[in-house]
């Protein structure tokens, strides 16, 4: 029966010490709310069901994990962490309840599952830290056995409890018939005037329901965010965990404490990653590919032995393989790149193929376009695809030649092999093999005087 299991997640507070108008949980660790950290965690627990405690900013949290399989408990007013969890009495099941908390986001899986293996009817767990500075937090009090019997917060503690190190993390773990039972129990009369959850710490002890305390792998787990400072700490906290994975499975990092994943990076083997770059949502990096410098990459697949030269941009873009990219390209959506591709510096592609072999080397835009193999596209080309009300499609086909400073007035085909003059503006279709060139004729005057200034 105990093998049913809700998570509680309190996300009601507001979060003062941010100084936002964003609800404090949604802030963003590795590009991720930090609620949406723990509801993952939460979820790789299977629980039946998980709970969000919502309060400030409700609409806005509820909009945020629109989609998620969560319960949302809506605490109208915050009177104390045992009032945030009440809100959810008459919706839990009939196993365990596990209380957890949206700004504490590094906590992990293992660690959970540990304390709530540990719990069953005269076993509640407790998740506690010893840290060198307590202040702030509740401490553990414990009998001359040993045993964890109550809670004391900050404020309502002795000077003599003060010293205590061992802390509350708020984790903790019991049935939800003891929940239900010690929850309504509950008094407001502290110092702060709260409905603490700590307080069913000595509830148990009373009622001979022994307290379990289990400790986190490293500190980290169990911060909590309050301000900007933190959320700043944890970010680096974490980039350095993720930094550490990625070196020890053969990724070569210039300095593991200038990359930042938002996402999901996989690596084939010897990738290396220069210094400041971004990586976001899911990329994929194949074998021997090596990036840059400074470089953005989100929702792509660069193919095996790819260079991306520094400060490239590239949201959205399949690149097959030994491809050549920046210094300064800018890859939009829908841009893909057959092998051996080229796209140079200062050029920005949009729903682009680019064929095999072909080249787009330097200051161009080339949108909605099909390339074909072999092309190059010189310097300063640029594809016309919006006529102010639609996009349209530019065709260059195999082994065509654009020269420099070349407008493509899209809807347009330029044929197999043909060869477009620099500075033309192509509005017409170019034949296979044809040269098309729409400059006007050099003009010429031998000896002109140039004219002088008067007075
Ligand atoms: C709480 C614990 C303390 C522990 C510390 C760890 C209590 C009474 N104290 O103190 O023992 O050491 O966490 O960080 O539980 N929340 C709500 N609704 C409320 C009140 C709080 O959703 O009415 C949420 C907050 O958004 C926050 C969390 O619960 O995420 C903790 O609340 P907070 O007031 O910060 O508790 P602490 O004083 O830190
Ligand atoms: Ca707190």
């Amino acid at each position: 029966m105990l093998d049913a299991l809700d998570v509680v997640i309190l996300a009601a507070g507001k979060g003062s010490r941010m100084r936002s108008q964003t609800p404090k949980v949604l802030h963003a660790l590795a590009g991720r709310p930090m609620v949406s950290h723990v509801l993952e965690t939460a979820q790789a627990l299977n629980p039946s069901r998980t709970h969000v405690v919502i309060g400030h900013g409700a609409d806005r949290l509820r909009t945020a994990l629109e989609g998620a399989d969560v319960h949302f408990a809506l605490q109208a007013e915050q009177k104390g962490t045992g009032h945030a969890v009440a809100q959810t009495l008459e919706q839990l099941g009939q196993g365990k309840v596990l209380v957890l908390y949206g700004d504490v986001p590094l906590i992990r899986r293992d660690t959970l599952a540990g304390l709530l293996a540990r719990v069953d009817e005269q076993h509640l767990g407790l998740l506690t830290v010893t840290l060198t500075d307590p202040h702030g937090y509740g401490r553990i009090l414990r009998n001359d056995a040993g045993e964890a019997v109550a809670i004391v917060e900050q404020k309502d503690a002795s000077a003599e409890q003060l010293t205590i190190n061992e802390c509350n993390t708020g984790i903790m773990a019991m049935t939800s018939a003891q929940l239900k039972r010690w929850l309504p129990q509950l008094s407001a009369e502290n110092a702060q005037g709260e409905y603490y959850l700590t307080d069913v710490i000595a509830m148990a002890a009373n009622e001979g329901v022994s307290v379990t305390t289990a400790q986190p792998a490293t500190p980290l787990e169990v911060e909590g965010v309050n301000n900007r400072a933190q959320m700043a700490r944890l970010e680096r906290a974490y980039q350095a965990e993720l930094a550490e994975q990625l070196m020890d499975q053969g990724v070569a990092l210039a300095d593991p404490a200038r990359i930042d994943i938002r996402g999901n990076l996989t690596c084939g083997h010897d990738v290396s990653i220069d210094i400041g770059c971004v990586f976001e949502g899911d990329v994929e990096l194949g074998e021997g590919v090596h990036i840059g410098p400074y470089c953005v990459i989100k929702n792509s697949t660069i193919g095996a032995e790819s260079v991306v030269d520094s400060h490239s941009v590239i949201d959205t873009v399949v690149a097959a393989g030994l491809n050549q990219v920046g210094p300064f390209a800018r890859l939009r959506p829908g841009t893909r790149l057959a092998v051996n591709a080229k796209v140079g510096n200062f050029v920005e592609t949009k729903n682009t193929d680019v064929g095999e072999g072909s080249k787009i080397n330097h200051l161009s835009y080339v949108g909605d376009a099909h390339l074909g193999r072999g092309v190059n596209v010189g310097a300063g080309t640029i594809t016309c695809n919006y006529d102010g009300a639609n996009k349209h499609l530019t065709t260059i086909d195999d082994n065509a030649f654009i020269g420099s400073n070349t407008a493509l007035v899209a809807p347009v085909t330029v044929g197999k092999g043909a060869t477009v003059g620099a500075g033309s503006t192509i509005a017409k279709d170019v034949a296979d093999h044809a040269l098309a060139v729409t400059r006007s004729r050099q003009l010429e005057k031998p000896d002109w005087p140039r004219p002088e200034k008067t007075a």
